[in-house]
């Protein structure tokens, strides 16, 4: 029995010393010249025979992953008319050389439209620079027409020279005219430029609506309208910005006032579900074509070109009544029928929420 156990012990350690020993041998030479082929290879189907050598297959594979890596495009696969890879790496090439080529030409048309929009950007604001410059250059001596004209017609009243009156007037009205044109122009100049600011304070609405109906009376009146105003008093107070919402209710007025004659004007005032007010606008005038409605907010334009000869403006008040109602998250929709009336609603929140 104790020989057996010595032979025993004798073979083990014979064994394990050729199997450790092997196996150092054999991870030396794997170190230096793999004996296997990656696992990469191997799932291609690459066996010893072709350990280490490289294939179409995998040189395109290889291309494939750099390029998908590092963006690259520029490094090109095999190519061979006379494998299938080699082929497919053919066609693939082509494919990269194109794929190139129009990267090339969309980073020159991004650098094209990157210089073009800084362009774009200085001529805008050139351009309300100039009108800022030139409007204030403008209204300076304006103002003076309008007042010396206003003094020279009361000292015409006065030492009843009425002869004079009629030019004077004409002189007059033809200078406050003047004057709201370019005030208009300076205006839609500020939008467009993002100058224009909402200045937000709490008014009363009660207030600003009896402010508003007193300034239209004589406009109302001189196409003998009637102006009637319901308001829903328990709206209060609103926070907005007080002289730009009069402002597009006194555009929607003296449009509505224009454009009807011996008619009904009326203004309602209310709440929404949703916490906001609406001022509904309507008119028993001339009214708009649907072809007309679609041009309303252009700038210059009048929903026909007979209109301005016929009643004068220039097409600026509602594309800048538009512009600030949306300055203050609000929304116009216009209803019309021709021959009938119009009907402009606006919609604007209660309370304008500060610009963090
Ligand atoms: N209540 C209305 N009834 C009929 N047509 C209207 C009414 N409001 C506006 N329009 C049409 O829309 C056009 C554009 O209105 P907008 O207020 O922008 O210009 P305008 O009144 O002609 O000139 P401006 O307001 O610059 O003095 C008007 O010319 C008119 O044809
Ligand atoms: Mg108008």
């Amino acid at each position: 029995m104790d020989q057996f156990i010595a032979q025993l012990s004798g073979v083990v350690a014979i064994g394990l010393y050729v199997f450790v020993l092997s196996y150092v041998i054999l991870r030396t030479i794997n170190a230096y010249s793999p004996l296997r082929v990656s696992q990469e290879a191997e799932d291609i189907g690459l066996n010893i025979a072709e350990h280490d050598s490289s294939s179409d297959h995998i040189d395109l594979l290889k291309v494939m992953q750099y390029q998908a890596e590092t963006g690259n495009l520029s490094v090109r696969g095999p190519e061979d008319v006379f494998t299938e890879a080699g082929q497919i790496g053919y066609h693939y090439n082509i494919l990269m050389e194109k794929l190139e080529e129009s990267g090339k030409v969309m980073h020159r048309q991004k650098k094209e439209l990157q210089i073009a929009m800084e362009k774009a950007r200085s001529a805008s604001q050139a351009k309300t620079d100039f009108l800022a410059k030139v409007s204030h250059e403008l209204r300076t001596p304006l103002n003076a027409i309008i007042g010396y004209s206003e003094i020279l017609m009361e000292e015409a009243e006065d030492d009843g020279l009425e002869t004079y009156l009629d030019d004077l007037t004409k002189i007059h009205s033809s200078g406050d005219h003047l004057l709201t044109l370019i005030n208009d122009i300076l205006d839609i100049s500020k939008i467009e430029a993002g100058k224009m600011e909402l200045y937000l304070e709490e008014f009363n609405l009660k207030d600003f609506i009896s402010q508003i109906v007193s300034t239209t009376q004589p406009l109302v009146e001189k196409n003998r309208n009637e102006l009637v105003v319901d308001l829903d008093e328990s709206i209060g107070t609103l926070r907005n910005d007080e002289t730009k919402l009069r402002q597009v209710l006194l555009n929607l007025l003296s449009n509505a006032a224009k454009f009807t004659e011996a008619g009904v004007i009326k203004l309602k005032v209310s709440k929404t579900t949703r916490g906001r007010v609406k001022f509904e606008l309507s008119d028993t005038g001339i009214g708009m074509t649907s072809k007309q409605l679609k041009t309303v907010f252009e700038e210059f334009m009048q929903a026909e070109t007979s209109t301005s000869k016929k009643y004068g403006g220039t097409g600026l008040g509602m594309p800048i009544s538009k512009k600030i109602t949306d300055m203050m998250g609000g929304n116009i929709d216009i209803k019309s029928k021709i021959g009938e009336g119009t009907t402009f609603t606006i919609t604007i929140p209660k309370i304008i929420k500060e610009k963090k």
